[in-house]
C-alpha cells in the first residue's frame, strides 16, 4: 500500500510544483484541474496512470515522466459518458512519445467500442522529439483513429496552449475545435522557421491564435475567453449531441409550447430585396426558448450555422444572413455549410435551412479560388443527407443558390416559403435589363417601360406562387406559425428511411 501511495503521489504531483505554478502564471489550468472541471465530480476514472515511455536517447534514459505527459480516461458529463484526454504540458512540455500515444490510443479505442464521445485536451510541444519515429507513429495512430471514429461518435478538440507541427492534424480530423484566447496557438510551423523560410515576421497569435482561427482560417469552431468558459461552452455542446451514430439527441425538457404563434415575425424581413436584417432573431424567435448554439460564429459570418431545439429535440440550423455580404453564398461560407450539414446527418440531427441569399459571390478572388469546387460541397452535403430537411424561403432564392441552399429538387423533404419570397433565376432588375432589353431601349420612355416591365416580371415569375403552383414549395405559410408548422413537420419525418445506392463512399469535392 505504501509503495502504491508513493508511486500515486509521484504522478499526481505532474511536472512539480514549480512547473505547475508556471502554468497558473500563463492563465492555464493543468492537465488534473481540465479534467476535475469537465467531468461530473467525482466520475472521473483514470487510465494508465502508471504507463512509463521506453525512450533512452537525450536524457530520457531513467527519466521519470510521471504519466508520460498525458492523463486519459472516462467519466460522466452532466450525467453521460464520456472519454478525454488531456495532455501535462507541466511534463516534458506535454510532450507525445510512443507510450503517451498509445494511452491516447487506447482511450479512442475503448470510447468507440462503447459508442462515447471522445474528447481530447492538447497542450504540447508535440511530437516528442528524443523519441523520433515512434512519436511520429503515435500521431499516426491517432490520426487513422479520428478517421475511423468520424461519424461515429462527437470529437471533439479542445486547445489549451500550444498545439504545433503534424499535432495540428488530430484536431482538425475531429469534429469541433474550441480554443481559449492568448493561451492557445495552433500551426504547422512557428514564427521562427517562417521568419528563417520566407523572411515574414509574424506573432504566434497572429499565426495560430484563437482570434485567428475563429475568425480567418475557419480551422476552429469555439472561441473562449479563458478556461471556465472553454469547458462550459463544450458542455453545452454535448448537451445536443448523441453519444454516437445510433443514438438520437438527448431530449431536453422545455416549457416553450409547439404552438406558440410568433405575430412579429410577420414584420421580421424587410420587404425590399436589399434591406439587412439578423437572420438570428427569426433563428430565436421559432426555437426553444431562445435558445441557440451557433458554431464557428465568427467564420464567414455570411452564413450562420448552429444547434437549436424544437419540442426539446435537437435541429441543426442553416441559414443565410443577409446582414454580412447580403447573404451570399462564398467560399468559406460553403465549407462551413457543408461540413455542418455532414456532422448532422451523421449524428441523426434533422436540418432547417432559412433561406434569404442573392446568390453565389461574384468575383475574381472568388473564381479563381475555387468557388466551383467549394460551393459544389454544399450541393452534394444536402443531396447526400438522409435526415429530415425542411427548408423555409424567408425573402430571396436567387440562381444556383436557391438549389444549394436545400430545395425541393436537391431533396428537402418539404420546402416552404414565406409570402414575400422571392424565387427566382436572378433578382427583378437584373432580369429586366437582360431580358427586356431591346423593348426597354426602343420605348419612347425607358423609364417608364423598364418600371413596367420590372413589375410584369415580379408579378410572373418573381413570387412564391409560381414555384408553389408546380409543387417545388409545398406550402406558402403565415411566417406566425412557423414555429408549430415546423414542430409538425418535424414529428411527421421523424420516422423517415431514405436508402443510397450501395458504394465504398462517395468521392464529395474538396
Ligand atoms: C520534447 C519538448 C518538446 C518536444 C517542448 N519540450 N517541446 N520535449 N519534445 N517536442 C520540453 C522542453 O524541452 C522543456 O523541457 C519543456 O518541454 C517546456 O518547454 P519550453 O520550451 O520551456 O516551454 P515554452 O517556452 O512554453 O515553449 C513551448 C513550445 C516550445 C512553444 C511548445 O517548447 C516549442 O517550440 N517546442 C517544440 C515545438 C515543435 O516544433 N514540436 C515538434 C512539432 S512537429 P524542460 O525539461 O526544459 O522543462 C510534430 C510532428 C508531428 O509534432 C508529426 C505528426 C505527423
Amino acid at each position: 500500500m505504501l509503495e502504491f501511495r508513493r508511486r500515486l503521489e509521484k504522478i499526481l504531483a505532474g511536472g512539480g510544483a514549480e512547473a505547475v505554478a508556471r502554468q497558473h502564471e500563463r492563465g492555464k489550468w493543468t492537465a488534473r484541474e481540465r479534467l476535475a472541471a469537465l467531468f461530473d465530480e467525482g466520475s472521473f476514472q483514470e487510465l494508465d496512470a502508471f504507463v512509463t515511455h521506453r525512450g533512452t536517447e537525450f536524457g530520457l534514459a531513467g527519466r521519470e515522466v510521471p504519466g508520460d505527459a498525458v492523463v486519459t480516461g472516462f467519466g460522466t458529463v452532466d450525467g453521460r459518458l464520456v472519454y478525454a484526454f488531456a495532455q501535462d504540458f507541466t511534463v516534458l512540455g506535454g510532450s507525445l512519445g510512443e507510450m503517451h500515444a498509445k494511452k491516447i490510443q487506447k482511450c479512442m479505442d475503448l470510447a468507440l467500442k462503447t459508442g462515447a464521445p471522445f474528447i481530447g485536451i492538447n497542450d504540447s510541444g508535440g511530437a516528442r522529439i528524443q523519441e523520433g519515429v515512434d512519436a511520429l507513429d503515435g500521431f499516426a495512430g491517432i490520426f487513422r483513429r479520428n478517421t475511423l471514429a468520424s461519424g461515429v461518435i462527437p470529437q471533439i478538440s479542445v486547445i489549451m496552449g500550444p498545439c504545433a507541427g503534424g499535432a495540428v492534424y488530430s484536431p482538425a480530423l475531429t469534429d469541433f475545435v474550441f480554443m481559449v484566447d492568448k493561451t492557445s496557438q495552433m500551426f504547422i510551423t512557428g514564427p521562427d522557421v517562417i521568419k528563417a523560410v520566407t523572411g515574414e515576421t509574424v506573432t504566434f497569435e497572429e499565426l495560430g491564435g484563437a482570434l485567428t482561427h475563429n475568425q480567418r482560417s475557419g480551422v476552429a469552431h469555439f472561441f473562449a475567453r479563458d478556461e471556465a468558459e472553454c469547458i462550459a461552452q463544450i458542455k453545452r455542446l454535448l448537451s445536443f449531441l448523441p453519444s454516437n451514430n445510433l443514438e438520437d439527441p438527448p431530449l431536453r425538457r422545455t416549457s416553450d409550447p409547439l404552438t406558440r404563434l410568433e405575430p412579429g415575425l410577420r414584420e421580421a424581413v424587410p420587404p425590399e430585396a436589399n434591406r439587412p436584417y439578423d437572420v438570428r432573431a427569426i433563428i430565436r424567435a421559432v426555437f426553444d426558448d431562445g435558445d441557440f448554439f451557433e458554431v464557428q460564429e465568427r467564420f464567414a459570418q455570411n452564413a450562420v450555422v448552429g444547434f437549436a431545439r424544437l419540442g426539446g429535440r435537437t435541429v441543426g440550423v442553416v441559414a443565410n444572413q443577409p446582414r454580412v455580404l447580403a447573404g451570399t453564398l462564398d467560399i468559406d461560407a460553403s465549407d462551413k455549410i457543408a461540413r455542418f450539414v455532414r456532422f448532422c446527418d451523421a449524428f441523426n440531427i434533422p436540418l432547417v435551412t432559412l433561406v434569404d441569399t442573392p446568390g453565389y459571390l461574384p468575383g475574381k478572388v472568388q473564381e479563381t479560388g475555387g468557388i466551383i469546387r467549394h460551393g459544389a460541397k454544399v450541393l452534394y452535403a444536402y443531396a447526400e443527407a438522409t435526415v429530415p430537411k425542411v427548408s423555409i424561403v424567408l425573402r430571396k432564392a436567387y440562381g444556383g443558390a436557391y438549389i444549394a441552399m436545400c430545395c425541393r429538387g436537391l431533396g428537402a423533404d418539404l420546402a416552404w416559403a414565406w409570402p414575400g419570397a422571392e424565387i427566382a433565376v436572378m433578382g427583378a432588375e437584373g432580369a429586366a435589363n437582360i431580358i427586356f432589353r431591346n423593348e426597354i431601349a426602343e420605348a419612347e420612355d425607358p423609364a417608364e417601360a423598364r418600371a413596367r416591365k420590372i413589375a410584369e416580371y415580379r408579378e410572373k415569375l418573381y413570387n412564391p406562387y409560381v414555384a408553389a403552383g408546380r409543387g417545388y414549395i409545398d406550402a406558402v405559410i403565415d411566417p406566425a406559425e412557423t414555429r408549430p408548422l415546423l414542430a409538425q413537420a418535424l414529428a411527421a419525418l421523424a420516422g423517415k428511411r431514405e436508402d443510397r445506392p450501395a458504394k465504398k463512399h462517395g468521392n464529395i469535392p474538396l
